[in-house]
């Protein structure tokens, strides 16, 4: 009896705490309407004096109009919040994207749009049937380059902003490259190896159920095209991110099908008009990076990718390492996404593919089975063999709930390091900064594997952390070498701030001009 009872304690203690899990992770996604600017006067322990530049983070942040709810997070206007970090002080910024949606949805005071992913116009399927406008939401990710911060979104032209004030200037069709309404990845890569920077990106046209278009660009520092070049997919295409290596891109085509018809009636978002197709393979296709030569096709295992970590070459092989779900992750149980079960998480696992360009082979290894997103490391090993790898990561590793720790992974030698905010602390993505100094690596030397990465992890983690005990975000600054001991310093903001997909660290000082 008193066993029975203890196990009774023991179960009522479990579904507890699923509760809290379940109302905390939800409470992160309130909307923050506030714009704010201030001085960080809360911090506990010590920003590192080398610590120098600033972090711009950009995610959905407003999950109602006028109380009309939005039902899925990629249907949420973008805000765009920055870290200027000097001299031990931190100025904290955070400001919508003014695109042209929000402003009219703001003057209106309801929702004008359909969500790709689930928000819905009011009225019904009368009031939704054949609308088929897209709004430009600019809220997944923010890149520094050329002296321009532009706000991304894929299915758009990037928004260009003000570094220092945050203030939306507009739609930038990046000197005439980009037309009205073209498509431009919020994934990015820049490419460091040979000393003359590159950013390679690229946009996907969709077909859905004719031939979609990925057009793939390469840019310098003054914005000049270096390569440009588009191919033909058959079928729909969704496509979140793209890897590189220092002669390649990699384009992953997943397994879907599309039924638009619900869509065009005005009965469900388009997103949710996507079919998994578990049953396919996924397609990878190696491109050259200059557009000229052969292209190759591999047939791999069924997985759904929105991420990949990093890729390199090695002999005849292109390896590539991504975060792969079982199938299509989108839809939840129904069409609100706050009906996600947190015990029953969407979760991706690491996996490493090898390409091989001469054998026509493909093989596939799991690195890592925990539930892992938002992968992070050096940035001069882009498209480079590399050692570490952060992650953002479920706290337990037999559990698939909500990401709420940071792991490091050593791909050499499969040492890991854990550091956890849970059971109330929710993660972001965390930016890996090399200290001032440790910016540039030699190459990765299998055979002098300590000498040849004892810089890779020189750096800091900067990783913002929504606290439900306190509804409130903050700072963490963790030692790359040392996730263990856990943050070197916190930077308390006011408020919270809603989960944000992806950021940047640039040198560059954006914060007042009297920092
Ligand atoms: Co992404």
């Amino acid at each position: 009896m008193l066993s029975f009872r203890s196990a009774q304690t023991k179960n009522a203690a479990i579904q507890n705490s699923k509760e809290q899990l379940q109302r905390d992770w939800l409470r992160n996604y309130e909307s923050l309407k506030e714009e704010n600017a201030y001085w960080i006067d809360a911090i506990e322990g010590e920003i590192p004096a080398a610590l120098h530049g600033t972090l711009l983070r950009n995610g959905p942040a407003l999950y109602d109009i006028n109380g009309q709810r939005i039902m899925h997070p990629f249907d949420a206007d973008g805000m765009v919040s920055s870290f200027a970090i000097a001299n031990g002080r931190a100025f904290f910024r955070n400001r919508y994207v003014r695109t042209e949606g929000f402003v009219a949805e703001q003057q209106a005071g309801k929702v004008l749009y359909r969500g790709a992913f689930g928000t819905q116009k009011p009225g019904g399927w009368f009031n939704n049937v054949f609308d088929l406008r897209l709004k430009n939401l600019a809220n997944t990710s923010v890149v520094y380059w050329g002296n321009r911060l532009l706000a991304l979104w894929e299915a758009g032209e990037p928004h260009r902003l003000e570094p220092n004030t945050l203030e939306t200037i507009g739609l930038d069709p990046l000197d005439g490259i980009l037309c009205p309404g073209n498509e431009f990845s919020a994934h990015p890569r820049i490419d460091f190896h040979d000393g003359t920077p590159r950013m390679v990106t690229f946009g996907v046209k969709t077909g859905f159920t004719s031939q979609s278009v990925v057009t793939i660009y390469e840019f310098d520092e003054q914005w000049h095209v270096i390569h440009r070049h588009a191919y033909g997919l058959p079928g729909v295409m969704f496509m979140h991110d793209m890897a590189i290596t220092p002669n390649h891109c990699i384009i992953v085509q997943n397994p879907i099908d599309y039924n638009p018809v619900p869509y065009l009636l005005g009965i469900r978002a388009a997103a949710q008009c996507l079919v998994a197709r578990p049953d396919r393979p996924s397609l990878m296709v190696v491109i050259p990076r200059t557009g000229e030569g052969p292209m190759y096709t591999f047939e791999t295992h069924s997985t759904f990718i929105y991420h990949h970590a990093n890729a390199f070459e090695q002999g005849d092989e292109v390896v590539l390492d991504s975060l792969g779900y079982d199938s299509l992750p989108l839809n939840g149980s129904g069409p609100d996404f706050r009906d996600t079960d947190v015990m029953d998480f969407p979760a991706a696992r690491l996996w490493r593919t090898r390409l091989n360009l001469k054998t026509g082979q493909a093989s596939t290894q799991l690195l890592e089975s925990r539930n892992c997103e938002l992968p992070s490391y050096h940035p001069a090993r882009e498209g480079q063999p590399y050692r570490y790898l952060y992650l953002s990561v479920a706290a337990q590793a037999q559990q698939d709930s909500p990401l709420q720790a940071i792991l490091k992974l050593d791909l050499h030698t499969g040492s890991q390091q854990i550091w956890s905010a849970a059971p109330r602390g929710f993660v972001s993505e965390a930016v890996f900064v090399p200290r001032p100094g440790s910016e540039q690596l030699p190459p990765l030397d299998e055979t002098k594997l300590d000498e040849s990465t004892s810089a890779e992890d020189d750096g800091w983690l900067l990783v913002l952390v929504y606290d439900a005990a306190r509804h409130r975000s903050s700072l963490a600054i963790l030692d790359a070498r040392n996730l263990v001991q856990g943050p070197v310093a916190w930077l308390h903001l006011r408020h919270h701030i809603p989960p944000t997909f992806h950021g940047t660290f640039v040198p560059e000082w954006f914060g007042p001009a009297s920092a």
